[in-house]
């Protein structure tokens, strides 16, 4: 293997890079954004690699969670409060009832990049470039709109800070504080039969707060109970953009990613010798990737070595995105394989990818059923095979949006016009996704709280 240097996948096949027309101006935009400050430190990189290392050993869950893609129109504070309110709430659940610590990782500040099954796309007998997120495009159905502008990789960074910026305030400046459990139901899910049943939840927890403070345990003050790591993650796909934003750690001397704290690779870019493995082979960032139902053992293997020869426990999660209907039979041999190998790898369920169709009205959708169907096949497998089924990755938003089907509110597929307002992948609502943690709870604790 040739060395790694932070441009070394430009000699390797990059899957689903843009064709963008405006070579000078891309070379700018990549000029200025290698001059930027790092949005995220090596350190924290470090400190979510041990976390992971605990998921890795059984003794924590990691929680994944945020847009399919984030978009430069809906950018707001309010939009980013509703969706930690909801990751939060989803992690009191599951720490609440599963006992062990819940790893808490965002799709956010910086998940702007959508791969595509065509790189264009065709109306009437009209041909543009795909929509491939607004870090290079834009969705609207228009030849200027579809350009690829390298101003975006700009806006995208920019966008990026800012919701890290808040991102930080929630965590550490007292939103996140276990005192206000209360306070992250927001009133439509508060009126749902999930919201209720949060409610006593947020009741149970309240009295062993009052338990603690009676006992003399300073609660008030306590970081451990004011204050949580919320880390950052996206796909890594733009492949210039994330060189730009790798840079060398002073304390250790190694590279790392810092666009954001966790990098993943798609199921359509993790090609063993591709140029997206072999960036994220040499930065120490935590990394996953998507394993999808047609991966082989020899292939995954190969794939645990390239990304994580060392064995470093929390370095690897395996994101596995199968499809209700196949999950526990296609998962087993690959547990098997990575465990028989040595890989201390996270193996996270996504319930997602596997199970999108298209509903009568043309709507791309998934069902609550089959998201709830796949975990449950996941945790099998797990169960089967004595392994630790570490983690849920899921798309949601904190808005009350009709895009995935079912739940407790029954979304039916005549609803799904009403609020469907994702630029790509049908997210969870609200209440589906509190409805979700629930039941990822007692589908791996085998106990309902
Ligand atoms: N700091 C702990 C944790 O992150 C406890 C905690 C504080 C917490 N606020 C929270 C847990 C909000 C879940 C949600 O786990
Ligand atoms: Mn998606």
């Amino acid at each position: 293997m040739q060395a790694w240097t932070p441009s070394s996948w430009q000699h390797h096949a990059a899957e689903q890079q843009p064709d963008w027309p405006d070579a000078d101006g891309l070379h700018a935009a990549l000029k200025t954004l290698s001059s930027y400050p790092p949005l995220v430190f090596a350190g924290e990189a470090r400190s979510l690699q041990s976390s992971l290392a605990q998921v890795s050993a059984g003794n924590a869950f990691l929680l994944q969670a945020g847009d399919c893609a984030e978009s430069f129109e809906e950018f707001s504070a309010n939009n980013i409060r509703e969706k930690l309110r909801v990751i939060l709430q989803m992690a009191v659940v599951l720490t609440y009832s599963m006992g062990v610590p819940v790893v808490k990782v965002g799709r956010i500040a910086g998940q702007f990049a959508k791969p595509r099954s065509s790189a264009t796309e065709r109306i009437g007998d009209v041909d543009l470039p795909s929509f491939r997120g607004h870090i290079v495009n834009d969705s609207l159905f228009d030849a200027g709109a579809r350009t690829p502008d390298p101003q975006r990789l700009l806006q995208a960074y920019h966008q990026s800070a800012s919701t890290l910026n808040l991102v930080r305030a929630f965590a550490k400046g007292g939103f996140a504080d276990l005192t206000r459990v209360h306070a992250w139901n927001q009133e439509f899910v508060a009126s749902s039969p999930q919201g209720r049943r949060y409610e006593r939840l947020a009741n149970e927890i309240d009295r062993a707060l009052h338990f603690m403070r009676a006992c003399g345990v300073e609660t008030e003050s306590n970081p451990a109970l004011s204050q949580v790591d919320i880390y950052t993650s996206h796909e890594a796909l733009i492949l210039g953009y994330e060189e730009a934003l790798t840079r060398q750690d002073t304390l250790t001397g190694r590279w790392y990613d810092c666009s954001a704290h966790m990098l993943w690779i798609g199921e359509r870019t993790r090609q063993t010798g591709g140029a997206h493995v072999e960036l994220l082979r040499g930065v120490g960032n935590p990394v996953g990737c998507k394993v999808g139902p047609s991966m082989e053992a020899p292939e995954l293997l190969e794939l645990c070595e390239a990304l994580n020869p060392s064995r470093v426990p929390g370095r690897l999660t395996l994101i596995t995105r199968m499809g209700a209907d196949v999950v526990e039979a296609r998962l087993r041999p690959l547990l098997r394989a990575v465990t028989d190998a040595g890989h201390p790898v996270v193996w996270a369920c996504d319930p997602m990818h596997g199970n999108t169709f298209s509903a009568p009205n043309g709507r791309k959708t998934r069902h609550f059923d089959d998201i709830v169907r796949e975990i449950d096949g996941f945790v099998r497998a797990h169960r089967a095979e004595g392994t630790w089924p570490g983690g849920i990755h899921v798309e949601l938003t904190g808005e009350n949006v009709t895009e995935c089907l079912g739940g407790a509110d029954a979304v039916s597929d005549t609803d799904l016009d009403h609020r469907y307002e994702t630029m790509c992948d049908p997210r969870l609502n609200a209440r589906q996704s509190l409805d979700l943690a629930f039941r990822v709870a007692e589908l791996i604790s085998g106990t309902t709280v």
